[in-house]
């Protein structure tokens, strides 16, 4: 059965991978921030097939001890890699990029949205390219969102999400160079957009509007 590591399952998205793929009978390496915190990982907890990881995708040495733990626990490879885990911070969600209320919180924006959209899975693709060179299946599958396509903002006019739809339109070029190193050895790199999914446990004013959005970078 297929080996899964799912970085940033404790919640969402994440945590129905993890779900799906358990009851597939799929190995299943689920990495959070705070495991004990999230009821659902704490639920599915006792599963044969689930090993649950502390980790914060945008500290360089948790992602390594996860590697670690990771290669302990299988034997030391990985079929697919599932880069889930994002910043959707909200503070500075509905502002045009002109129109942040300081310079710090522009920088602040910016620099979450970096450090765990753009770096973090950097930091998690590289710690976990070794054990996925001794899979069989040498997948990547990245989460990015249709909010990275300059394409629809522009047809759009969509002018807010700034910092984390710069961070997703970057992180497509992340998947493409990792792209253009590997596939010629048979990998595949995949950036996905899920489409818009409520995920939020509390009711929240995400999106307003029910636009449905695709988007795909196969490489
Ligand atoms: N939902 C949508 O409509 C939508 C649309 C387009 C793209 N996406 C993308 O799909 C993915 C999942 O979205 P979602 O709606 O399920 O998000 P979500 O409900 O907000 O969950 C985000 C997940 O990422 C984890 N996370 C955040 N920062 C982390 C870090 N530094 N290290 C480790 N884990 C971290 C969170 O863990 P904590 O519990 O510790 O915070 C949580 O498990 C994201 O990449 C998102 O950008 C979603």
């Amino acid at each position: 059965m297929p080996s899964y590591v799912i970085a940033g399952a404790s919640r969402g998205i994440g945590l129905e991978f993890v779900k799906q793929l358990l009851a597939k009978g799929d190995v299943v390496i689920a990495i959070a921030r705070t495991p004990e915190k999230s009821t659902g990982l704490q639920e599915l907890k006792g599963e044969k097939n689930l090993h649950i990881l502390q980790g914060d995708i945008s500290k360089p040495e948790d992602m390594r001890a996860c590697a670690d733990a990771t290669a302990r626990i299988t034997g030391g490879s990985v079929d697919v890699l599932i880069n889930n885990a994002a910043y959707l911070g909200y503070e500075n969600q509905y502002n045009a990029i002109d129109e942040f209320s300081s310079d710090a919180a522009l920088l602040d924006s910016f620099t979450n949205n970096w450090n765990t959209n753009v770096l973090g899975v950097i930091f998690t693709t590289n710690v976990f390219l070794p054990l996925l060179a001794k899979g069989d299946l040498k997948k990547v599958l990245t989460l990015s969102s249709g909010l990275g396509d300059p394409v629809f903002s522009l047809n759009t006019e969509f002018d807010w999400c700034v910092a984390y739809s710069v961070a997703k339109c970057a992180l497509e070029m992340v998947n493409v160079k990792y792209a253009a190193k590997y596939k010629k050895e048979g990998w595949t790199f995949l950036a996905i957009s899920p489409g818009v999914v409520n995920t939020q446990l509390e009711p929240r004013a995400c999106f307003p509007f029910g636009v449905f959005l695709f988007h795909l970078t196969v490489s």
